[in-house]
């Protein structure tokens, strides 16, 4: 039923665009060029109705922009999707695969057995930007910090995301102590991400993302990040819920100051 997505489903894409995402043409795109991608669609009659992909990790997998065309809606096509992209993954590979879900998909993946395990909070600054003074111990990465940055990530979201992070790492900035890197934060990749292992590498990197960001989207754990963001004129506006299925995994979510995207938490 279902089918790989190529570059000619692109020119679908507008006709299936949520108004309040991201635009899906680029996304689509690395979907399709990166090794560690697996978009699919469901098309009846040469019209594309339901689309997601699946992103693959050393041995977790996340399952994202699961997606029905507005007209095709409650007919059973974004269970279908989900369920296709799961039977392409190798579970023995794959024990445990997450997605972060929005309102809509929330009942979808609850019935297919997916749990909840984490809220996400979204904030948007309501009150005019605090300056701040950025930390010495932040630098703009190099070569030498990227094992640093794997490891911080690994450490952060328990998961092995080093071939999907390589792609993303040209403009990342670490915070470093005593040459180690404690902290990353990527200014032009998804929501901005930022992990860190410690709260005072995470907050000192929050001071340097809220410059130039208005939004924040991060696990409700994370209280040192949500006072700071409270204190920096943010409101919450929104929440998502970060699901699982399969093998439960330890992860820190009090350590993500922001999430990578909906995408991948
Ligand atoms: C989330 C989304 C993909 C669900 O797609 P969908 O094709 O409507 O999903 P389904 O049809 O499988 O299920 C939706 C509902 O329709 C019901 N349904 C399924 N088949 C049905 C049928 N033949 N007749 C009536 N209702 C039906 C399901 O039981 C479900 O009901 P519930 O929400 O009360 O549990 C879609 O709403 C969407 O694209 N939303 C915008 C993007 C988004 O938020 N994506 C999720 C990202 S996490």
């Amino acid at each position: 039923m279902h089918t790989e997505f190529t570059s000619e489903d692109l020119a679908q894409l507008p006709a299936l665009q949520p108004p309040t995402w991201g635009n899906l043409i680029p996304r689509f795109e690395y979907f399709i060029k990166s090794e560690h991608c697996k978009p699919i669609k469901i098309a009846e009659n040469g019209e594309v109705v339901a689309i997601g992909t699946s992103i693959l990790h050393g041995d977790t997998a996340w399952l994202a922009c699961i997606i029905t065309h507005p007209e095709h809606r409650k007919k059973g096509l974004g269970n279908a999707m989900t369920l296709s992209l799961i039977s392409e993954l190798d579970r023995a590979k794959y024990p445990t695969i997450y997605l972060d879900a929005t309102e809509f998909g929330f009942p979808v993946y609850l019935k297919i057995g997916f749990e909840l395990e984490e809220l996400y909070l979204h904030f948007r600054r309501e009150k005019p930007l605090l300056e701040h003074v950025i930390s010495k111990q932040i630098l703009p990465s190099e070569e030498k910090w990227k094992a640093g940055i794997f490891e911080v990530d690994k450490i952060v979201s328990g998961e092995e995301r080093s071939g999907v992070l390589s792609d993303f790492l040209a403009n990342a900035f670490v915070y470093v102590e005593n040459a180690q890197v404690l902290g990353y934060y990527i200014p032009d990749w998804g929501d901005n991400p930022i992990m860190a292992v410690t709260n005072q590498a995470g907050l000192e990197l929050m001071k340097l993302r809220n410059q130039t960001n208005d939004e924040a989207r991060l696990p409700e754990s994370n209280i040192a990040a949500i006072q700071f963001l409270k204190e920096n004129g943010f409101t919450q506006f929104q929440t998502s819920r970060r699901m699982f299925l399969g093998t439960k995994r330890i992860w820190k979510a009090d350590k993500i100051f922001n999430r990578i995207s909906g995408q991948l938490g």
